[in-house]
C-alpha cells in the first residue's frame, strides 16, 4: 500500500483504463483523511471533473445540506468515489473501469482506517458491500465487514429525481450520526 503522497501521484498520472484519456482532473476525495467516516459514491461528474474534487455539483450541494442538517461536522468524514475519473456522459462506470479504480479506494481505506463507510447508491453498494443486492432493500441497515460498519443509501442524485427518497436518506444518515456519536462515547468514555 501506498502513502498518501504516493497514492495521489500514481492517481493523477494513471491511464489504467479509457477514462483517463477524457478526463479534466482526477478527483480523488476531500474532506478528512483522518475521520471515522467514508462516504463513496460513484463516479465524478461534469463539475467534479472541472474542480477537481468529488460532490460539488447540484447532488454534492444537496449531500451538503442533509450533512449540515444533521450536524455532521467536516471533521468527521471524507468522501471519495468509486472510479476517480469521469465517465463520459456521467454514464455509470464499466465494471472493468471500476475494477481499474478500485485499489486506489481499497489504499485510501487502508490509509484513513474509518470506522464507518457510507455507500451513495447503487454503484457504490455493488462494489462494496454486494454486486447483486438491491439499494432500495438494503439501504438503512447496517452491514458489519471487516470490522467496518457499512450503511448503504441512496446517491443524493436520487433524490433530486425522487422526493419521496429524501426522508429515506435523512433516517439512514441519522443513523450513522448515532453510530458515530455512540464510537465517539466508546471512545472517551
Ligand atoms: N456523483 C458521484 O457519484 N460522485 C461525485 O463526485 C459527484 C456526483
Amino acid at each position: 500500500m501506498l502513502e498518501w503522497e504516493e497514492l495521489i501521484k500514481e492517481c493523477s498520472g494513471c491511464q489504467k483504463c479509457s477514462l483517463g484519456r477524457t478526463r479534466k482532473n482526477i478527483v480523488i476525495g476531500r474532506g478528512n483523511v483522518n475521520a471515522p467516516i467514508l462516504f463513496v459514491g460513484e463516479g465524478p461528474g461534469e463539475q467534479e471533473d472541472n474542480q477537481g474534487k468529488p460532490f460539488v455539483g447540484p447532488a454534492g450541494k444537496l449531500l451538503d445540506l442533509l450533512l449540515n442538517a444533521l450536524l455532521f461536522r467536516e471533521a468527521d468524514y471524507y468522501i471519495a468515489n468509486i472510479v476517480k475519473c469521469r465517465p463520459p456522459g456521467n454514464r455509470v462506470p464499466l465494471d472493468e473501469e471500476a475494477e481499474k479504480c478500485l485499489p486506489f479506494l481499497r489504499n485510501q481505506v487502508y490509509l484513513m482506517r474509518p470506522q464507518i463507510i457510507v455507500c451513495l447508491g447503487s454503484t457504490a453498494m455493488k462494489y462494496i458491500v454486494d454486486k447483486d443486492a438491491k439499494i432500495t432493500q438494503i439501504r438503512g441497515n447496517w452491514i458489519e465487514r471487516k470490522g467496518y460498519w457499512i450503511m448503504p443509501t441512496f446517491h443524493p442524485a436520487a433524490l433530486l429525481r425522487d422526493d419521496s427518497k429524501k426522508i429515506q436518506m435523512w433516517q439512514d444518515l441519522k443513523k450513522v450520526k448515532q453510530r458515530l456519536e455512540e464510537l465517539c462515547q466508546n471512545k472517551t468514555g
